[in-house]
């Protein structure tokens, strides 16, 4: 089975329902035959509606979290069952933003990752160090807890249903990308944990992709590496125009 190569936007929480529908609209009309997968995470309010206006296109949808419990009484908390129920089929787990604003710790991660899992749905899972950790060159320490904390438990059978999504904080939103050369360094790191875990087969077909002011602009030359095998985009997924070339990059 070959590595699947996957182009995923994130808008977190930006665009009003209706905002959300344009967008994807005119995504739809443009994307036709993508070389690549291509998956749009939404606020959990579109997904219905999206998921519905995509049904049959070659964009899939994704959440951009679910809840660590299965049901009952969590005030305002959407489950992975009710994600699914929209029609999404992936869902967004352990982005810096979730862990760093809402505390969201390795045990709580592996609860949502295998709720996801159990009611149908593919997760892309985010790891990344953050600027002090760089700088003090701990990021493969640190990205390989994150892995064994949340996700190496897994099955083989479970693992073929996770996207890596390696995501340095101090470039998300920042402007600083990580040039090709740091990006490609960790993701043969990552690939290699996996390739420990699961095997050499197993980590050769894990989709492994990089966020961080990932553009239209520095699309090319990330996907170029033979380990970044895609891309998970915020700020430019905003835009359709921008989107649209990362797409065509990959
Ligand atoms: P930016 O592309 O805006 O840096 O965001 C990356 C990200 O966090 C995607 O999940």
């Amino acid at each position: 089975m070959a590595r699947i190569k996957m182009v995923a936007g994130n808008w977190k929480m930006n665009k009003n329902l209706q905002e959300g529908v344009a967008l994807a609209t005119e995504l739809k009309e443009a994307v036709k035959n993508p070389k690549c997968a291509v998956v749009i995470g939404t606020p959990f309010i579109h997904l219905a509606t999206v998921s519905e206006l995509l049904k049959g296109s070659a964009i899939k949808v994704a959440a951009e979290n679910c809840a660590d419990h299965e049901k009952g009484a969590y005030t305002g908390e959407i489950s992975a069952e009710m994600v699914k129920s929209t029609g999404a089929e992936y869902v967004i787990l352990g982005h810096s933003e979730r862990r760093q604003y809402y505390a969201e710790s390795y045990a709580m991660l592996e609860a949502k990752v295998r709720l996801a899992l159990a009611n149908g749905l593919k997760v892309i899972f985010c790891i990344g160090e953050i600027k002090e950790e760089r700088e003090a060159g701990q990021q493969n320490e640190v990205v390989k807890a994150q892995l064994e904390g949340s996700v190496f438990g897994l099955s083989a059978e479970e693992w073929k249903n996770i996207v890596l999504a390696y995501e340095p904080v101090w470039a998300i939103g920042t402007g600083l990308t990580a040039t090709p050369e740091q990006a490609q360094e960790i993701h043969a790191y990552i690939r290699s944990l996996v390739a420990e875990k699961y095997g050499k087969e197993a980590a050769e077909d894990t989709t492994i992709l990089y966020g961080g002011s990932c553009n239209e602009k520095n699309a090319a030359e990330l996907f170029a590496c033979p380990d970044i095998d895609g891309g998970l985009i915020g700020g430019a997924a905003l835009v359709a125009e921008k989107f649209l070339a990362i797409i065509a990059a990959r």
